[in-house]
């Protein structure tokens, strides 16, 4: 029987995978969360599945070693590559960003036409077809690959003429195919949501923007209490481990997690 005042277990390729903690802890104020960010490794978005499984299961084994009640994939190209294999690994809950992303996606769209952006991982693994298809077969979906979206947030260009240039060249594809819903599929897009919202509206007119970091701290509420390791009292906190301490940590995990600066530990895989 598992604990549920234990921590929740979170990790990314690297601390972009924070927009998905922060969706956590305000959606669950309560829970403790222990996350990991791989940043000697990042980025995963352009690696090899086998790479990324490789990688993915390292992190899984580190956070659980540590203690916690249920683990929570925020990567999408994990998610998108690994997910079974941790599921099959692991003797706890786990809960991946893509199946959430692509519940909330088909119960924003009307048309059924979605767009998803992800890394080229996440696009070449069809994950997010795959899951949307599952919901609802009448859906079409255009995946398309938006990597420079990644290092423009890690270097801080999120506002002014790149960003929205980049955004517009990414979403040609999906006002092509004229969808009415777009999934950013990437832990760094919620970053983008202002230009990514306004640059759709301007291509697309009418469209849902769907964040599968905000759907899938709904799921995790409803998979939480369904399991009875809800826990309802007590402060909730964040605890950090990474891979590396980059050069600019403080920076990214206030543009990524908010509120004050933070410490971590570094561990090794
Ligand atoms: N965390 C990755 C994702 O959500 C983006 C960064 C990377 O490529 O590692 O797919």
């Amino acid at each position: 029987m598992l604990d549920p005042t234990l921590p929740l277990g979170v990790f990314d390729s690297g601390l972009g995978g924070l927009t998905v903690v922060r969706e956590i802890t305000a959606a669950l104020p309560h829970e403790r969360v222990l996350y990991l960010g791989d940043t000697a490794r990042v980025p995963y978005g352009a690696r090899s599945p086998e790479t990324v499984v490789r990688y993915a299961q390292a992190c899984a084994r580190a956070l659980v070693q540590r203690g916690i009640k249920a683990l929570v994939v925020a990567c999408n190209t994990v998610s998108a590559v690994a997910l079974d294999v941790l599921r099959v690994d692991l003797d706890l809950p786990v809960l991946g960003v893509i199946e959430p992303g692509a519940r909330a996606a088909v119960a924003a769209s009307r048309s059924l036409r979605i767009g998803v952006l992800g890394t080229a991982g996440t696009v070449a693994s069809g994950a997010y077809p795959r899951a949307v298809l599952s919901i609802s077969t009448r859906a079409e979906v255009t995946a398309h690959a938006a990597p420079l979206l990644v290092p423009l947030v890690e270097e801080g260009w999120i506002e002014g003429e790149v960003p929205h240039l980049a955004v517009r060249r990414y979403l040609e594809p999906l006002a092509r195919a004229r969808v009415d819903t777009v999934v950013l599929g990437c832990t760094h897009y919620p970053i983008l949501r202002p230009i990514l919202e306004q640059e759709a509206r301007a291509m697309l007119g009418e469209v849902a923007v769907v964040d599968s970091a905000h759907a899938t701290a709904a799921e995790l509420s409803h998979m939480l209490s369904t399991r009875g390791l809800l826990r309802t009292r007590g402060d909730g906190d964040v605890e950090l481990l990474v891979t590396d301490r980059p050069r600019t940590f403080a920076e990214l995990t206030q543009r990524f997690l908010g509120g004050e600066e933070r410490e971590a530990h570094v561990i090794d895989l």
